[in-house]
């Protein structure tokens, strides 16, 4: 397997051309998706890792395969679930909804948590912080879809907006409104209310500006 400076995974050149796979459907901005988790998780070894979205698998394949001791995969699509534990048979990968999801495994604690479902996420990972087993430092990973949701529909996610009946969001293509207004003061109240700290964070936009996909390091 080829070297990248991010580990010994698939080289760049090599996630170049999953990209372009025609059936590469659901994750067209795959190189970068995988390049924020490298990044921001360079430095963590040996994790119990929990997918929320888990897919097919891609982002275990090339993100989180060498780092992970044990793998809590979900997905409302039973053909995914089939697939994935085909792939990876020591993946405890389930048809599930996260958002609802209270089978947490016992004696386990999440050092990562990938939030990769799209659509409605805020009020799933606030169940996973309240409900789920981990521990510090956490490392999250979302694909945020709110942008397209709110050039296709005007609105915002509503979690997000903390109860104002209208979000002053000066549109889609200005992501950085939408983070700094919006999604990091969302992750500040999450943060305090468990007693962590933002120690860092990172964003990227895909090419068409519609999808956020964003990273932090939460610590006690
Ligand atoms: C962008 S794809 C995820 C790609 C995946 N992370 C990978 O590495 O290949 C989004 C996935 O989220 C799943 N999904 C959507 N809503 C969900 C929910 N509430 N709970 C669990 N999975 C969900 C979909 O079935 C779909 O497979």
């Amino acid at each position: 397997m080829a070297r990248s400076r991010f580990g010994s995974c698939e080289s760049q050149v090599q996630l170049c051309a999953l990209n372009r796979r025609p059936q590469q459907k659901d994750n067209s901005d795959l190189l970068r998706k995988v390049e924020l988790r490298r990044r921001i998780c360079g430095e963590v070894k040996w994790a119990n890792v929990f997918l929320a979205g888990s897919g097919f698998g891609q982002m275990f394949r090339h993100a989180w395969r060498d780092k992970a001791r044990y793998t809590l995969a979900l997905d409302t699509n039973s053909r995914k679930v089939d697939e994935l534990r085909f792939h990876f048979p020591n993946v405890d990968a389930r048809l599930a909804d996260f958002s609802t999801f209270t089978d947490w495994p016992s004696g386990r604690r999440f050092q990562i948590g990938d939030f990769d479902t799209f659509g409605e996420l805020y009020p799933g990972i606030s169940h996973f912080f309240a409900k789920a087993p981990w521990r510090t430092p956490f490392y999250v990973v979302v694909g945020d879809s709110g942008p397209l949701a709110f050039k296709r529909m005007g609105h915002v996610p509503h979690q997000l907006r903390r109860g104002k009946s209208r979000t002053c969001f000066l549109g889609a293509r200005d992501l950085d409104s939408y983070m700094e207004r919006l999604v990091w003061p969302w992750w500040e109240r999450i943060a305090a209310t468990h007693g962590l700290d933002i120690v860092c964070r990172a964003w990227l936009a895909n090419k068409e500006k519609t999808v956020a996909y964003y990273a932090l390091k939460l610590d006690a």
